[in-house]
């Protein structure tokens, strides 16, 4: 079997990143959360106090990005300039960065590059937004993961519950609605399933069953390949 690439979008909180760990633990690949990536970037802007419309400084702290990653069955940490920032950019307000700084295209550009290296490397899973449509338009299996708002919304109030932060429900669902229209939107890359994904829509299912779908489709795939 030659080096897969195997790409899983959808909006926020679909459950890409759990899912993502559990087939990288499955199939011995390891796993890129792409989400992340546009997140250090957004706490780098934001400590820096970067104005994006100066494209000049832009240039020059992505010039200096040093990004570094470890996604594994135990879970993926990813480091900024060498510190590990895993929990530290997982707030609502970075997240909101995140989604802003996405449509500039000299921030696409720089992660794109990241992105498509270590994709190269093959036996991979990279999860994001535009991973099937634009980044690797060939991956072998593509998935695009969805669910309802609401859903999608308690999910992620659960987990930022459980990290110890205290919000509300309706300011998450809020938040979710707002990036979906961000995420959507944008001219570049905008968040849309590849002609060839399979949409798997994980309202109705638990973390077991999604995996159980996309394993099998996963077996299908690649025995025929
Ligand atoms: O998946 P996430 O919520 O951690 O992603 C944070 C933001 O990054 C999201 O609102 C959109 C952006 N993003 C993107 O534009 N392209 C990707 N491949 C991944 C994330």
């Amino acid at each position: 079997m030659g080096k897969r690439v195997i790409t899983i979008d959808g909006p926020s909180g679909a459950g890409k990143s759990t899912i993502s760990r559990i087939l990288a633990h499955h199939l011995g690949y390891t796993y890129l959360d792409t989400g992340a990536m546009y997140r250090a970037v957004a706490l780098k802007t934001l400590r820096f106090h970067l104005d994006l419309r100066n494209e000049t400084e832009l240039r020059a702290l992505l010039s200096n990005l040093n990004l570094s990653f470890k996604g594994n069955k135990d879970g993926f940490h990813i480091f900024l300039d060498g510190k590990d920032v895993t929990h530290e950019i997982r707030t609502p307000e970075i997240g909101m960065q995140a989604s802003y700084i996405s449509s500039n295209a000299v921030v696409r550009e720089t992660l794109w590059r990241i992105q498509r290296q270590i994709g190269e490397e093959g036996n991979v899973i990279l999860e994001g937004r535009d991973m099937g449509t634009v980044v690797f338009p060939d991956a072998e299996v593509k998935f695009f993961l969805v669910a309802s708002p609401e859903v999608r919304a308690l999910r992620r109030h659960r987990e930022l519950l459980e990290q110890g932060k205290s919000i509300e429900w309706q300011e998450v669902f809020e938040d979710v609605i707002k990036r979906d229209v961000n995420d959507t939107k944008r001219d570049l890359s905008p968040l849309r399933p590849a002609e060839d994904a399979i949409i798997i829509d994980s309202t109705q299912m638990s973390i077991e069953e999604v995996k159980n779908t996309m394993l099998k489709i996963l077996k299908e795939r690649m025995l025929r390949a």
